[in-house]
This record gives C-alpha cells, structure tokens and sequence, in this order.
C-alpha cells in the first residue's frame, strides 16, 4: 500500500540510498524459498533501518521479528565495531537461511539469532539496548514494549513497524480483527506513556520512532 501518490513514492526511493546487493539477494532467495515474503521490510525502509542505526551507532540491539534477516542486517550497518544485534523469531525453519546471509555480511559476528517466543527470550537477556526494533506478532506489540522498556537505556530508540496497518487504523473496527485493535491498543500505549517521547512517521506501513527519556 501507497500512503503517498506512487508518483512521489518511486521519486522518495529514486534519491534515497540504493539498496546492498547483498540485501537484493537475500530478497530473491526470500520470495522463491518462503512463505509471504511481503514480511520483508523491503529496500526503502531497510535504508531508513539503517540511517536510523548509523545515526545511534548501537552497541546492542534486539529486534523482534527477524524473519529471513534483512532487517537485521539493515540494522547492523550501524552497529558500533564492538556492537551484536540480538534477533529472536519463533520459526526455527528460517535459522539456516537467516545465518547465511549474516556469514556472507561482514556482520556475522555480530548477530546473535535466537528462536522461540519473543515474550519467552525477553527475560532471558540480562543485557541493556541502545536500539530495539518490534516487528513480530501484532497482537503482543503492547507485551513486547512492556517486556523491553525496562531494558533500554536512557536515550535509547524503539523503532515499532506497522503501526498504520494498512491504514486500518482510521477506518471503522470489525469486531473479529484482532491485528488492528491491536495496533490501535499499541498506538495509544505509546502516545501515553510518559517514560517516552513518540513520533509516527508515515512511512510505508507506518514506523513509530518512540526515545527513552
Ligand atoms: C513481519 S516479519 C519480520 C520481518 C523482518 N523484520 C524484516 O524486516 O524482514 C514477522 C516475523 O515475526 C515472527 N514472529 C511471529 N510471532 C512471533 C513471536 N511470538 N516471537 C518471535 N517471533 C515471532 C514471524 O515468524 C515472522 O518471521
């Protein structure tokens, strides 16, 4: 889905940074090998993942939702020399292709795959983060900001994909749609919290910039 005109959209993504061959590779392999693809975050946001990380130079990052690891390795262009990336996702099927990419990057070492539950493996670091990125299941978005935010640093960024669903969020709620009133429920969580200060950007399907203060 197109927030803005398509037009203005291509423009935005022709003058914005072009995407790693690596990056366009791992694409490829993703809609031949796996299942909705369309998870990908997708070249132009995965530029954005990456200046976000530049700009912060993480030592420590955890991302939610790896899926087959092209944000994770968007949010490692970042990492300071010392940094890792945690990343957990519940399917263990896509851990093999995830850590080739990340050995074919100059990352490899940096990035740490765990598999399984988020809300289970959130407990389990006893590391604090500069960076964390929520792009896991929608209905436990509001589980997964309590879960980390005690484990962010002071000035630390949570970056939350989604969070327009389609636009959904503006239209009429249907009693079965459990995403959307997630997401809603979410919105509302952060734009309240006073522990934070939170911008919604509208870019592709909507990404929250939320700081520790
Ligand atoms: C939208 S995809 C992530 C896309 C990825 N961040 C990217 O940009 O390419 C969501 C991922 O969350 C994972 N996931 C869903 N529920 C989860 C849970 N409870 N714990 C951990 N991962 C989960 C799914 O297996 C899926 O790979």
């Amino acid at each position: 889905m197109y927030f803005l005109p398509e037009k203005l959209d291509h423009y935005i993504v022709a003058h914005s940074e072009q995407e790693p061959e690596l990056l366009q590779e791992l694409t490829r392999e993703t809609y031949q090998k796996v299942l909705q693809p369309i998870m990908l975050s997708g070249p132009y946001q995965g530029r954005v993942l990456s200046m976000i990380s530049k700009l912060i130079n993480p030592k420590s990052v955890l991302e939610l939702g790896t899926f087959t690891g092209y944000s994770t390795l968007c949010l490692a262009e970042g990492l300071s020399s010392d940094g890792v990336i945690h990343t957990i996702d519940i399917n263990e099927e896509l851990v093999d292709f995830q850590r080739k990419y990340f050995d074919r990057s100059k990352y490899g070492h940096q990035i740490i795959q765990h598999t399984g539950n988020a809300i289970d493996i959130i407990p389990t670091l006893h590391t604090m983060f500069d960076l964390v990125f929520i792009d896991a299941d929608k209905p436990n978005y509001s589980n997964y900001f309590n879960a980390v935010i005690d484990k962010l640093e002071a000035g630390g960024i949570i970056l939350s994909d989604n969070v327009l669903w389609h636009g959904k969020v503006v239209e009429k709620l249907k009693k079965k749609d459990i995403s959307t009133k997630a997401v809603l429920d979410y919105n509302t969580l952060l734009k309240n919290d006073d522990r934070i200060e939170t911008v919604v950007l509208p870019i592709r399907d909507g990404l929250t910039i939320s700081r520790k203060k």
